[in-house]
């Protein structure tokens, strides 16, 4: 409270921001409350704490599983695309109020952040002086899971909206797919965008599935983000793509770069996950204008028949083994299973793929 007696006098100068409106913070716990309230002002002259215009804390926003998290899913879901719902229309004149920064999550959507914003981020944390702003905001609004609904969101703003701006922030070429026409330069494959995984729920035939791919005229690449991936070649490399496969996981988020009408193929896991993989990629994609397609794997196709014994519990009962909750879920259908796919299937599945591209 010694940062509210501060205030209280005046102390030190306070620095107003241009006509900035804003103030957001990531994770939003009673501690960075406290903080923000104690910390900054709302123009012409700082106030009391208590006299404060907080405008808006959503008490919907989950801090816990969002925030900097560090998955691409949570950073999208949680913290990117409910920021951009929320300031938008400032037309950036508004600056982010940080808590919890990590350097090379900061560094990674930097680019993002400069499309939203005029102004530097300001880490909270480490931040010493008295900023006014006219008004503050605390949280961002969640519509729903990577999505945006336009009825509730200022200026009516889309997901639709939020992909162009990624365009434009990474500077990716197609807005749309393309698929094999007689004229204008073109390619003469669709590209297939292999999402790779090495810890859990790995493709053990990735190579036999890539070479089937080929076989079926596509133009096949295989790619694996991480942390530490270089944002905008990323982006433009799933750009380039006409259909985006992957086992379910956060590198599916990487739709957001895909052009518009490309294919989304989820590869679901063995154990009854499709509620998991409807909300999570299937829901959103039509929003952002993706062709959506799964593929199933059968318990043949599972390393957990290697597992277990065919009559046991996990693999005859899957919706049972739901009921004990998420870590039963995670631990015996998420984290310790691998896919070893049917290349017939697959072949079919991408010549599904291939006839409803534009
Ligand atoms: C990214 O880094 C965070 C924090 O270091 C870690 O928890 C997370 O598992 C990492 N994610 C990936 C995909 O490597
Ligand atoms: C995958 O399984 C779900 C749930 O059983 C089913 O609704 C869906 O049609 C299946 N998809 C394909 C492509 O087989
Ligand atoms: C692979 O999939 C095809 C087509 O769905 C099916 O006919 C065939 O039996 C499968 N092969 C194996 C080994 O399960």
């Amino acid at each position: 409270m010694a940062m509210k007696h501060h205030l209280a006098r005046g102390r030190p100068e306070p620095r107003r921001v241009g006509n900035a409106a804003m103030v957001v913070t990531m994770l939003l716990s009673l501690c960075v409350l406290t903080y923000i309230k104690a910390r900054y002002c709302s123009t012409p002259f700082p106030k009391a704490a208590e006299e404060l215009e907080v405008v808006e804390i959503d008490e919907d926003y989950d801090s816990t599983s969002g925030g900097f998290a560090g998955n691409l899913y949570h950073d999208y879901t949680d913290v990117l695309v409910p920021l951009f719902t929320s300031t938008n229309h400032f037309g950036g004149e508004v600056q982010f109020l940080l808590s919890g920064i990590k350097d090379w999550w900061l560094d990674k959507f930097t680019p993002l952040f400069r499309q939203l914003s005029r102004y530097d981020v300001i880490d909270v944390d480490n931040d010493q002086e008295v900023h006014c702003f006219p008004r503050i905001f605390i949280g961002a609004t969640f519509h729903r899971a990577m999505g945006i609904d336009p009825a509730r969101s200022p200026g009516g703003v889309t997901v639709a909206d939020f992909k162009r701006l990624l365009r434009r922030t990474f500077r990716l070429e197609r807005a749309g797919a393309v698929a094999p026409r007689a004229g204008a330069p073109r390619r003469d494959k669709p590209r297939l965008l292999i999402i790779s995984r090495k810890s859990s729920r790995r493709f053990l035939n990735e190579r036999a599935m890539a070479h089937a791919a080929a076989l079926a005229r596509f133009d096949v690449r295989i790619a694996e983000p991480d942390n530490h991936t270089d944002m905008p070649n990323f982006a433009r490399l799933v750009n380039s793509a006409d259909v985006m496969m992957g086992v379910h996981g956060a590198g599916l988020t990487n739709m957001v770069f895909l052009p518009s009408r490309a294919v989304l193929i989820q590869v679901v896991p063995f154990g009854g996950l499709e509620w998991l993989t409807r909300v999570t990629f299937k829901d959103p994609a039509k929003d952002m204008g993706v062709s959506y397609m799964e593929y199933n794997v059968s318990l043949d196709e599972s390393s957990l028949k290697e597992l277990y014994p065919r009559d046991h519990f996990y693999l005859q009962h899957p919706y049972d083994v739901h009921k004990k909750g998420w870590d039963a879920i995670k631990t015996v259908y998420l984290d310790k299973q691998n896919v070893m796919l049917n290349l017939t299937k697959l072949t079919n599945t991408l010549e599904e793929a291939r006839s409803i591209l534009p």
